[in-house]
């Protein structure tokens, strides 16, 4: 995706002119040789930022129906239509949405004979006394980039289970990393992680032909002894359910592939960081299995050994994302970070609090909370937050072993149970060291009005990247 800058409105028809319209309808007309997009918005209510991002999505939508390479618009109209934003903001949200809006996912699909429908340049039209402003090329600059890394971590999310194992995963965080310059990969194999004693992680992935491996990524933006910002990501390739298998009809299984989203999310905001030159020092894991069914699968009733030392009592072979997480957050404590954040799509019960919404935040520290739900409305990776209270601690409570990563005691509540559970392997980080989970099952997958192609979202990348800059 290319942003360019004009002076006035490009008369030619390779160029898609939007305008945006109060109390109009919405529709696409010829206008001469040119197609106008009239994006219409309700009379009687403010355009808020999250319509105006839809719509800007919509823009470019429209103009790949409509078979135009490129899109062009008004700088006095988004400028006024964001009148919350300032430039920089402006330019990062608008370069982002555009880039997300003409993603789409065709790895395995062969090219028609006359090429696929792409819009390739979105033109930011300042006329008159409208001035485009370093600050708005900055912003800009920013959002392609953070663009181009959510559309990684979509990319990697969307591909099936069968191409994407942990290995592969793992080859992903290095060429990403290649690509980005200045970040160090680490993988551990199999031989490393038993090694290690990290048998949660050894323990989900005993049923896969591909073995499970836990990546990681150091980037080093700051002082040399300054605390880093950890990012852990749950890379489960696939995840049929295990033993415990997830029912055909009306289960998931088709969209398991996309159960390493939060360690896609993990690579991409890396990649990202790396290419913008944060001023911090982050590291990020990513612990990769398959939950597969096998004669050597983990079982309902076996006990795992985690890298903490703790005990885990396997109560549902598909509460499998818990327990690689396990090992990850707390293999992270002897970093001494300042922050961690983990992201997984952890549990059905996330979406069925929000819906396809929000992702779900937890973590004890409110002004964490209050800035992470700030920036989840500037960057459109909505949160909400859940409770992390330690009556949820029950659900952990385990007749055989330390802990149980499922025992239902309670039949509701499970977004909070699961996070009950990973808060156990949380307990040797620094007191003034804040802790914040991400469930991101709710916004794994695209919704289908949102302007954005089938298949992963690439939530929450760019919240992640905007955390890390203010933290
Ligand atoms: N990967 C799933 C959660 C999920 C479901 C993500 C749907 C995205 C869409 C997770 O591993 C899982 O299966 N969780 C179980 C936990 C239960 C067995 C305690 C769930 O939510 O049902
Ligand atoms: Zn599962
Ligand atoms: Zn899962």
């Amino acid at each position: 995706m290319k942003v360019s800058y004009k002076t006035a409105m490009p008369k030619d028809k390779s160029y898609l002119k939007v305008a945006f319209a109060k109390g109009s309808r919405t529709e696409l007309i010829q206008k001469g040789s040119q197609k106008v997009l009239t994006l219409g918005y309700a009379k009687d209510k403010e355009l808020d930022l999250r319509k105006l991002r839809l719509m800007i999505r919509q823009a470019v939508v429209e103009a790949k129906k409509a078979k135009i390479k490129k899109v062009a618009l008004l700088l006095s109209e988004l400028r006024s239509l964001a009148s919350e934003l300032n430039d920089v903001e402006l330019g990062e949200m608008l370069a982002k949405e555009i880039t997300l809006a003409a993603y789409e996912f065709r790895t395995y699909k062969s090219k028609p004979k006359e090429g696929f429908n792409d819009v390739t340049e979105v033109a930011v039209v300042a006329s008159g006394k409208d001035k485009v402003t370093k600050e708005l090329r900055d912003g800009v600059s920013f959002g392609l980039v953070v663009g181009e890394e959510v559309t990684r971590a979509r990319e990697l999310s969307n591909i099936p289970g069968g191409e994407m194992t942990p290995e592969l995963l793992a080859k992903a965080a290095k060429s990403a990393a290649k690509e980005a310059g200045e970040i160090k990969v680490t993988i551990f194999d199999e031989k490393r992680l038993a090694k290690e004693g990290m048998g949660a992680i050894l323990g989900v992935g005993k049923g896969s032909e591909a073995p499970p491996r836990l990546i990681m990524m150091e980037y080093q933006g700051g002082a040399k002894d300054d605390r880093p910002i950890v990012l852990v990501g749950k890379g489960i390739t696939y995840d049929s359910g295990g033993i415990n298998m997830k029912p055909s009809k009306g289960g998931s299984l088709n969209e398991m592939h996309m159960d390493m989203s939060g360690g896609a999310a993990v690579i991409a905001t890396m990649a990202a960081v790396s290419k913008l030159g944060l001023q911090q020092n982050v590291i990020g894991f990513v612990p990769a299995a398959e939950n597969m069914v096998d004669g050597a699968s983990y079982r309902p009733g076996d006990i795992v050994k985690s890298y903490s030392g703790k005990t885990i009592e396997i109560g549902n072979t598909d509460a499998e994302g818990r327990v690689v997480m396990a090992d990850a957050l707390s293999y992270a404590a002897q970093f001494n970070p300042s922050l961690v954040i983990d992201v997984a799509t952890l549990t059905g019960a996330a979406l069925v609090a929000l819906g396809e919404e929000a992702s779900a935040i937890f973590t004890k520290d409110g002004g964490l909370v209050v800035q992470t739900m700030e920036l989840g409305e500037m960057t459109g990776d909505y949160v909400w937050p859940l409770p992390l209270w330690d009556e949820f601690d029950v659900e952990v409570k385990s007749n055989i072993a330390d802990v149980t990563n499922s025992s239902k005691k309670h039949p509701y509540g499970g977004a909070s149970a699961a996070a009950a559970f990973l808060k156990q392997f949380t307990t040797d980080y620094a007191k003034d060291c804040s802790w914040m989970h991400i469930d991101m099952a709710p916004t794994m997958a695209a919704k289908s009005d949102e302007f954005l192609s089938p298949g992963a979202k690439g939530a929450p990348v760019h919240l992640l990247v905007r955390l890390i800059e203010e933290n």
